[in-house]
């Protein structure tokens, strides 16, 4: 069993650093891609303050599909290069919007997101989706959150079985 009450007394980033370690226990004790990617979702949702939704797009036949997610219902498909999503996909990086209002293109799927993280998912040089992260309060995410959601992809990324998703 995960232990995602701990996190009560931790300030930010010690949540954040537990987070990680948590999905490196999850990881340790399943192999299945579809689970993993479910738990890593919903440890990042109960262990991380003011987030309306978390998850996860792949990247199949050049289009993100919609992934394990926690929040309202989302958008299914998203192009490459449209909205912060697709847009950190074409560009291969990370993307922190602070207002998602200021972003040229910004898909809303809930109308409460007020900033915006998005991790590419980078394997061997290829984008296999994206982790999406949004907060229903402005300037949510700084460079802390970038670090270590970033460090939380590249433990998941390995294990990750991409073609049977
Ligand atoms: N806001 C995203 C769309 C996905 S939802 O936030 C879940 C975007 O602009 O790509």
């Amino acid at each position: 069993m995960l232990k995602v009450d701990e996190v009560k007394n931790m300030d930010r980033e010690e949540r954040l650093k537990y987070t990680n370690y948590l999905l490196k226990s999850q990881l340790s004790s399943e192999f299945d891609s579809l689970a993993n990617l479910s738990n890593s979702k919903a440890i990042i949702k109960s262990c991380i303050e003011n987030l309306n939704w978390v998850g996860y797009y792949i990247l199949r036949d050049n289009t993100l599909v919609l992934g394990p997610f926690q929040g309202k219902p989302a958008c299914n498909r998203i192009e490459i290069g449209k909205g912060v999503c697709g847009s950190s996909v074409y560009k291969k990086t990370t993307i922190l919007v602070d207002d998602v209002s200021k972003f040229p293109g910004h898909i809303f799927c809930d109308n409460d997101s007020r900033s915006e993280l998005v991790i590419p998912i980078i394997l061997d040089g290829k984008v296999r989706g994206v982790l999406d992260l949004d907060s229903p309060v402005l300037n949510r995410f700084t460079n802390l959150e970038k670090k270590y959601f970033e460090e939380h992809i590249n433990i998941l990324k390995d294990q990750i079985n991409w073609n049977l998703l």
